[in-house]
């Protein structure tokens, strides 16, 4: 999406470790004709696919997964994170492991939010090592329904997490794709 990579060539940031901070317009402050446009893009991508939820993780997944909800015209809910829990009966629960942070946290969905006949779409804002999503799709396998896509904001084609999408065989949209950062500049994917 060509005004988003205008966008992170303007405001983001290549900070050391291969993260890129984007927090004016994604990460903390929000803009939201931005967020709705891609919301557009991600209904406009994925119409005509049955998706019946929008699946995302708080907190930054929520900006671009209620926009894509609003303009699939379908509900939102995004997993909440916890330390890891004991009383689980009434949630559908994943651990999602984070390799810069070394921890393992669980994420939970409300088993009254999802049933058999779902067909979602996960939105997310990156897509980096892949842990949040491997999360979504345990979930989803354990509650029996179907993933119809994965669309992210921005993927970091050079690390795990577009692999594991497509290795999952889950079709996969990136509104931008980071092939590298180098010296500081980002270098978008060119198909
Ligand atoms: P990891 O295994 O290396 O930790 O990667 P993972 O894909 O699990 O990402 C961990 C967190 O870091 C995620 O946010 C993810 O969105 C964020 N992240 C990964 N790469 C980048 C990057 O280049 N720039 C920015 N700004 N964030 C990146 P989270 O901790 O789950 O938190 P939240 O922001 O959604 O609350
Ligand atoms: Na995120
Ligand atoms: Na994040």
């Amino acid at each position: 999406m060509k005004i988003l990579e205008d966008r992170i060539r303007q405001d983001g940031t290549v900070l050391p470790g291969n993260v890129l901070k984007v927090d004016n317009f994604l990460n903390h402050q929000i803009d939201p004709q931005l967020m709705d446009q891609m919301g557009a893009e991600f209904a406009r991508q994925f119409a005509n696919q049955g998706i019946t939820k929008v699946l995302t993780v708080e907190s930054s997944g929520i900006a671009p997964a209620v926009m894509a909800g609003l303009h699939l015209q379908v509900p939102v809910i995004f997993a909440r994170k916890h330390k890891s829990l004991t009383l689980t009966d009434n949630l559908y629960t994943a651990k999602v492991y984070s390799y810069t942070k070394q921890v393992s946290n669980d994420i939970s969905i409300d088993r009254r939010f999802l049933d058999a006949n779902d067909r979602v779409l996960i939105i997310d804002d990156f897509l980096a090592n892949g842990q949040a999503v491997q999360g979504l799709f345990d979930i989803a396998e354990t509650a029996g329904i179907a993933v119809a896509g994965v669309g992210v904001v921005i993927e970091k084609r050079f690390q795990k997490g577009h692999q594991l999408v497509v290795d999952a065989g889950v079709p996969l949209v990136a509104l931008a794709s980071i092939a590298s950062f180098e010296d500081g500049q980002v270098v978008f994917t060119q198909d």
